[in-house]
């Protein structure tokens, strides 16, 4: 198989506080990995090294053997393989629909007006928001912006999506059917990454299940393990307290 993302020896630090610690992961393509772990555990900032929001400490990240820290990396092509879903859905307020799905074509990626709108429509299609193109993100509810948001990524020619807590700003009515997008995005080879606390969505979902604690993966393994016979005791805490 082939290795999209490499984490090797990862370290994050905020002035002293070390908050990802010697964190080693491969992520395949077309693989769907979950990581679960409680609140400070170092979750998002892993996604957000990933995408270089953050920079490491120490350690190196590759993408398709290439590491993103190098001097000549072109990041702003990186960006545009590697798209990011956020609790909040960073939509662009004055632009509506089709244009927050076109903006970063014609502009970083350049190309026409005409082509974008055409790959927009068919990612839009996919979310299940064709009935609202014209709309602005203020008319829309928050499960409907968050499939915007995941159409705007897709139409960049996302190759790996990172999607960290996508549901947990949204109101439980809509948790579902952001789900059902991202799992048939799952199904259709799409590299994804996903921090969640939706556990039947890891574990329905996942090729592999990470779970983080204080900075480290505490373990990794699929999911039909790790939520049914966790071998460490932290990973069977955790899941205790969130699953009862
Ligand atoms: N920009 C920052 N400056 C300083 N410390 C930070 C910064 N971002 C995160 N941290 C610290 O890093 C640790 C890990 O935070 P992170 O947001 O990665 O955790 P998380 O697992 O995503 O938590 P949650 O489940 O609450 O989202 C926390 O102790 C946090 O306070
Ligand atoms: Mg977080």
């Amino acid at each position: 198989m082939e290795n999209i993302i490499a984490i090797e020896h990862l370290q994050k630090k905020f002035g002293e506080n070390e908050v990802l610690k010697d964190i080693n992961l491969t992520v395949e393509k077309g693989e769907v990995v979950t990581i679960i772990g409680s609140s400070g555990s170092g979750k998002s900032t892993l996604l957000r090294c990933i995408n270089l929001l953050e920079k490491p400490s120490a350690g190196d990240i590759l993408y398709k053997d290439e590491s993103i820290l190098a001097a000549d990396f072109n990041l702003p092509q990186y960006r545009t393989h590697v798209g990011m879903v956020f609790q909040q859905f960073n939509l662009f307020a004055n632009l509506n629909v089709l244009e927050n799905c076109t903006a970063g074509q014609t502009v970083v990626l350049k190309r026409s007006e005409e082509e974008a709108k055409k790959i927009a429509l068919e990612n839009l299609e996919k979310v299940g928001m064709t009935p609202f193109i014209q709309a602005r993100p203020s008319q829309l509810s928050g499960g409907q912006k968050q499939r915007v948001a995941i159409a705007r990524a897709l139409s960049m020619d996302a190759s790996v999506m990172l999607f960290d807590e996508p549901t947990s700003a949204l109101d439980p009515e809509m948790v579902g059917e952001v789900l059902e997008t991202m799992k048939s995005l799952a199904h259709t080879g799409l590299t994804m990454i996903v921090v969640t606390h939706e556990m039947a969505f890891a574990k329905e979902v996942s090729d592999r299940v990470i779970f983080m604690d204080q900075g480290v993966i505490a373990e990794e393994g699929r999911p039909e393990d790790i939520f049914t016979q966790p071998k460490e005791e932290r990973t069977q805490e955790f899941l205790q307290r969130v699953l009862k």
